[in-house]
């Protein structure tokens, strides 16, 4: 019997991870932690509330829950990061350091921790970024999330634990908000053409990025987890495509529902990193590892957003 531990789940993925989880295993065993207070969304999940920073606290949820796997999620994204890059680093690396450590000593029977495309930097080829391919991050994020690849593989060969993760694209959906990404810009323009509103852009028109709809984002994550061990071949973080899209695509797909969508575009610091990122992400490998198909496109994403958001509104 699995007993699970989600860490940052009031946060944009862990709100809906959570409810995901809880669905597969069943919501009592799977505990809801965050640094902040109960997300109203995880009302139906048992909640403690954690800074995983501090390592005993976090041995003691994980001991008098008998928890088997931690899903780590809590972390400072690359736009935020860059307001205190310190912080971020700190905050990144050792909140996963003792989720690590103390899988090993614990011997839990899973770790999953994401990372993301901020992992590459302005030399990686762009276009169908490769899984192996240059990695120069040249954000505090994207170098925590790549120095935490490592630590992850470390761990696996090492001292066997089993942890796997997923590079994620920008996330988009539409139960839950982020936080400090340079792609938030692709859910706040959802909020903005709903309360009838224009939107201002921080990004450039023509600003191609990977994405992905949550679901797909779900699905991934739990076909990953559930995949027997040994056809995990990638022990740092595997490629995962939904689809890219410029800004203008985006506003594009809107249109076509709300034809009077008015979009301007003001970029600021977020422009640099985003020019930082590949276009295009190359995912063969978790294709050919755990079978991954991504569902939606561009535009049954945005009929899905414009349909559901009004309920969360
Ligand atoms: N969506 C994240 C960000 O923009 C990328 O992992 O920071």
């Amino acid at each position: 019997m699995e007993k699970i531990l989600v860490i940052g789940a009031g946060g944009q993925l862990g709100t809906e991870l959570t409810s995901a989880l809880g669905e597969l295993f069943s919501n009592e065993n799977v505990i809801a932690s965050d640094i902040s207070k109960q997300n109203p969304a995880l009302a139906d999940f048992s909640f403690q509330q954690l800074d995983v920073m501090d390592a005993k606290a976090l041995a003691e949820v994980v001991e008098s829950n008998q928890i088997t796997q931690i899903y780590h999620l809590a972390a400072i994204l690359s736009a935020k990061g860059e307001a205190n890059p310190q912080q971020a680093w700190h905050l990144n690396m050792t909140s996963l350091l003792n989720v690590l450590e103390l899988a090993r000593v614990k011997q839990l029977r899973k770790v999953y921790w994401p990372s993301s495309i901020a992992v590459f930097g302005p030399s990686t080829p762009a276009d169908n970024t490769l899984q192996d391919t240059v990695m120069d991050p040249n954000t505090i994020y994207g170098i925590s999330k790549q120095a935490g690849e490592r630590w992850c593989a470390y761990y696996h060969t090492k001292y066997g634990v089993d942890v796997r993760s997923l590079r994620y694209p920008g996330l988009i959906g539409y139960k839950s908000l982020p936080g400090g990404g340079t792609t938030d810009y692709a859910v706040e323009i959802f909020h903005k053409v709903l309360k009838k509103e224009d939107f201002t852009c921080f990004l450039s028109e023509n600003t191609a990025l990977p994405m992905m709809y949550m679901p797909d984002a779900i699905k991934a994550t739990l076909n990953l987890m559930q995949a027997p061990e040994e056809k995990i071949s990638v022990r740092s973080s595997y490629n995962v495509a939904g689809f890219s899209f410029t800004p203008k695509e985006l506003v594009a797909s809107i249109q076509k529902f709300h034809p009077d969508l008015k979009v301007d575009y003001a970029p600021d610091f977020r422009q640099q990193i985003a020019d930082s990122w590949p276009n295009s992400i190359n995912d063969d490998q978790a294709k050919k590892d755990w079978n991954w198909q991504p569902d939606f496109t561009l535009d049954t994403m945005t009929q899905d957003i414009l349909e559901n958001l009004p309920d969360y509104m």
